[in-house]
């Protein structure tokens, strides 16, 4: 952690520093604060209350925040001109009127877009017009928006097809004062944007995400995307060290076509390796309270309101 401390100041910076000194406190403890909350049940939003409002607007952060969620989650990517954008797919025709891939277009084009409207067609029963012309939203305007009140599980997606996400986003977080407060974390299937990271600021507490299914090719024996780690039935204490070194948890998906990929000795092994488990996407109640029973960490879902009254 970057603090400095300087001794022998004249009487007249000495009230300054102190208050310099108090900050850095203050951000030493808010950033530890944040981890040792890891250690707790955390009620992760997937792109806000995805269930209710169209996902990653600002009607589904409002929502979602205002029942008091742990974590905001977004997917940031980066448009063609640099800008940073809270939006999952790698194309734009799923969730919007656009077409084609998110980072060939400029935030200007992006805006013009109605990120709304396909919710309301989607899901008639909860249509609302006010869905209607929902915008593409900017990090900053979420930051702009939530500040200080809220934490965010930002998503480095595809990195791949966003080349610079990683410095921009460092850049943004340190801008608005989001590190060292605590009120970040860092998530990533791509081991390389999260090294990146790191290597931008090693404060930032990282989340390892990873998805299991069966290969086909090797008898239906169940593997990792990108082979960050074995097979949940193979990986051992090793291999969750050599995650728990530049990351704090994972974040893994709980079923693959309806089957378990992981179980309850997965959780315990992980965390006894010095890693939080976070389970997505759990929308289920009677899942989140199997997982709940393991004793996992956090949940991702896109009915955060679901898992409140759970754990409440
Ligand atoms: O980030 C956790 C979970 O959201 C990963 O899946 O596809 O919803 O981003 P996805
Ligand atoms: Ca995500």
């Amino acid at each position: 952690m970057k603090y400095h401390v300087t001794l022998a100041l004249p009487l007249s910076l000495f009230a300054g520093a102190l208050i310099v000194s108090q900050t850095a406190q203050a951000g030493t403890s808010a950033l530890s604060q944040q981890l040792k909350d890891l250690e707790s049940f955390q009620v992760i939003a997937h792109r806000g209350a995805s269930g209710h409002a169209p996902e990653s607007s600002m009607a589904a952060l409002e929502l979602a925040h205002g029942w008091g969620v742990d974590y905001l989650e977004l997917d940031i990517q980066m448009t063609a001109d640099g800008e940073l954008v809270a939006f999952h797919d790698d194309t734009l025709e799923r969730t919007s009127n656009g077409e084609g891939h998110i980072n060939d277009h400029t935030l200007a084009e992006l805006k013009a877009l109605d990120a709304g409207s396909w919710f309301n067609e989607e899901n008639p029963e909860l249509a609302d017009e006010a869905f209607e012309g929902a915008q593409i939203l900017t990090l900053e305007e979420v930051f702009d928006r939530f500040g200080q009140d809220a934490r965010y599980y930002l998503e480095t997606k595809s990195p791949e097809l966003n080349p610079g996400v990683e410095e921009g986003l460092v850049r943004r977080l340190e801008a608005f004062d989001m590190i060292e407060t605590g009120r970040v974390l860092i998530q990533s299937f791509d081991q390389e944007s999260l090294l990146k990271i790191h290597e931008l600021n090693a404060d930032i507490p990282l989340i390892q995400l990873v998805w299991y299914s069966p290969d086909a090719e090797n008898d239906g024996r169940l593997t990792e995307w990108t082979g960050v780690t074995p097979s949940p039935d193979e990986i051992t204490d090793a291999d969750f060290q050599a995650v728990a070194d530049y990351a704090v948890g994972l974040g893994t998906n709980y079923l693959f076509d309806d089957e378990p990929v992981i179980g309850e000795a997965f959780v315990q092994q992980a965390q006894d390796n010095g890693l939080a488990v976070h389970v997505y996407t759990v929308n289920d109640i009677d899942e989140m309270q199997h997982l709940i029973g393991w004793g996992v960490n956090g949940l991702f879902t896109d009915y955060a309101d679901r898992l409140i009254e759970l754990t409440e």
